[in-house]
């Protein structure tokens, strides 16, 4: 296959997208474009000055700037902007399914209202299905650096609009942020019959996995690639086929592997783990869902059923009805035939 047919194969493989911070879809141009728009002056000069920022060491100096770019997100519009963008872009990697974080908290903290957030997403996650037939679900996230009653307030907030998502998540600053900090919150949230998923072993230890798993009952591990320093969490990953939602580029921008050549998507993989491929945030990380897919192809030396295995996967991972993801899989037989 030459590079150009492989990219249109790994294009056209029906995918499944279940790691993706909507706040991280916020590309540097549309940062100035809602700056102007609300007359918010950045400390950048230009489009240019703002992505040079994007040079990260770790975890936390990615969430210093992606917390300053979501202070441009202020009404209804700007959130159906930003998400209309996202699904847009989502199509043309040939995302058939999304399932889109969002962190309440970072907004009314700033005194924006649920009703705007929810307001501009839905709207269009409901345009999007219509124009581009991809269907979706909602998951909003604690955020972990916060206190515990900081998100026991939250989830009472999120309780009007319980229509719109079906699970809540965990995510920011993982180190000093155990999931068991936050048991009790997803205890009631899997009362009100939410599922609930953890980022976890993005740079914590396994013992933040295993804690998501037994203390928060995690459908799925974000990120989780920190499980292959313990054998038996390994384990029992391939026993369970809890997926892991894997964000190589990601990784890489954040130094959790010091390059793609040392990633251990490809070792997961093999050891029978259920591995999935996101984007993460992906206008911080240089790339949406088909470029981390190419990358990890590439720099692992991915095959062809490797690649039809992380579509199949996603899949399988989501919170589709076992109707819907059956389908989806026959049109993946269909594609590999
Ligand atoms: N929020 C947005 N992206 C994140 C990531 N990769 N890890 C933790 N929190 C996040
Ligand atoms: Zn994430």
């Amino acid at each position: 296959m030459t590079d150009t047919d492989n990219v249109t194969f790994v294009r056209a493989l029906p995918k499944a997208e279940l790691h993706l911070h909507i706040e991280g879809t916020l590309e540097p141009e549309m940062v100035f474009d809602l700056a102007a728009k609300h007359g918010i002056s950045l400390p950048y000069s230009d489009v240019a000055a703002l992505r040079n920022a994007y040079n990260f060491s770790n975890l936390q100096s990615f969430l210093d700037i992606y917390y300053q770019g979501v202070q441009v997100l202020i009404d209804a519009d700007d959130f159906f902007q930003l998400t209309y963008a996202y699904l847009h872009r989502a199509h043309a990697d040939g995302v058939v399914h999304t399932e889109i974080f969002f962190d309440p908290q970072s907004h009314t903290e700033r005194g924006i209202s649920l009703d705007v957030v929810f307001e501009g997403i839905t709207r269009a996650l409901a345009m999007g299905e219509r124009v581009f037939g991809i269907t979706y679900r909602l998951i909003p996230c604690f955020l972990r650096h916060l206190s515990e009653d900081a998100a026991m307030l939250t989830l009472q907030a999120l309780m009007p609009y319980r229509q719109h998502f079906c699970a809540v998540g965990l995510d920011s600053s993982e180190n000093g942020h155990p999931p068991s900090k936050f048991s009790r919150v997803f205890a009631l949230a899997r009362a009100a019959g939410l599922l609930t998923v953890a980022h976890a072993g993005e740079e914590g230890p396994p013992a933040y996995i295993w804690e998501a798993l037994n203390d928060l009952q995690a459908s799925r591990i974000d990120h989780g690639v920190g499980c292959e320093a313990d054998d038996a969490l390994c384990a029992h990953l391939v026993a369970t086929q809890i997926p892991l939602t894997v964000c190589p580029l990601s990784n890489t921008k954040l130094a959790v592997f010091a390059q793609m050549s040392a990633h251990n998507l490809k070792r997961l993989l093999d050891r029978g783990l259920c591995v999935t491929v996101s984007s993460d945030d992906p206008a911080y990380f240089g790339g949406y869902v088909l470029d981390n897919l190419l990358a990890v192809q590439q720099s692992l030396a991915l095959t062809p059923a490797d690649m039809v295995t992380l579509a199949r996967h996603s899949i399988a991972a989501s919170f589709l009805s076992d109707v819907d993801k059956k389908h989806h899989q026959q049109r993946i037989d269909k594609y590999v035939a």
